[in-house]
């Protein structure tokens, strides 16, 4: 994992240009009819064909369009009919804003599906004291709380706690409806748009406690 200061350097010195190529991708470039499915940050390996594929990350990461996630995002307003983040949207300094750009996005009907480091499962596994469920990356902690903190905020890389009320409270503010837990996880609401091969990608290991929190919720109609 490269340092904290190092992607802090990295978004200071690229930032500008991002912004710019998004802002140039959405006047020129982004569709503004059809079927339209966007992946946010796939990073080395999570690309996903038939999806529009977004990261930050020029170096390792393969991607379609190079921006930056903390800007508004590279579409006009009711063009995306999907969207997908995994293990994204913990990086973010703003949720608000985050959600409020997807749902300014989606078409009426649109779906956005989300996951991140399951915080609600966190806190259960630390009053348990269940050192196994934490893994010891990316700082090797021997204690239930080292662990936990590592998972939570993964050397600072993490900026928010994702559990499923704030994140419901967070979707709801920007004008989501039907937002819903997906439990057991690498299952959706919406197999029509979020096909096997996106799920049979995401990693997991307990699926009683899983390790990822998966969200799906929709763009009103009206
Ligand atoms: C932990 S990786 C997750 C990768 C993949 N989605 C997965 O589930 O394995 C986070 C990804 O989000 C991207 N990312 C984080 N912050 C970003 C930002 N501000 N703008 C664009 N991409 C960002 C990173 O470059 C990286 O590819």
């Amino acid at each position: 994992m490269l340092p904290h200061r190092v992607k802090r350097w990295f978004y200071l010195l690229t930032g500008p240009l991002m912004a710019i190529n998004g802002r140039l991708y959405r006047s020129f470039r982004a569709p503004r009819s059809g079927f339209l499915k966007v992946h946010l940050g796939p990073g080395q390996k999570k690309y996903l064909d038939g999806w529009l594929n977004l990261d930050a990350n020029m170096f390792t990461a393969k991607c379609d369009v190079w921006v930056d996630l903390r800007n508004a995002l590279p579409f006009h307003e009711a063009t995306v009919d999907v969207m997908y983040s995994h293990h994204v949207i913990e990086h973010l300094p703003d949720l608000s804003l985050h959600f409020s750009e997807v749902r300014r996005c989606l078409k009426p009907g649109g779906i956005y599906r989300v996951g991140g480091p399951n915080g609600d499962s966190a806190i259960h596994k630390f009053m348990d004291h269940d050192l196994a469920w934490f893994s010891d990356y990316p700082d090797n902690r021997k204690s239930i709380g080292g662990r936990f903190e590592n998972f939570i905020f993964c050397r600072k890389e993490h900026l928010t706690c994702l559990t499923f009320s704030y994140l419901h409270e967070l979707m709801t503010n920007a004008g989501f409806v039907n937002i819903k837990l997906c439990l057991p996880v690498k299952e959706t609401h919406y197999p029509n748009l979020i096909e096997k091969t996106v799920l049979e990608k995401e990693w997991e290991s307990d699926f009683d406690w899983p390790h990822t929190l998966i969200v799906e919720a929709v763009k009103p109609s009206n």
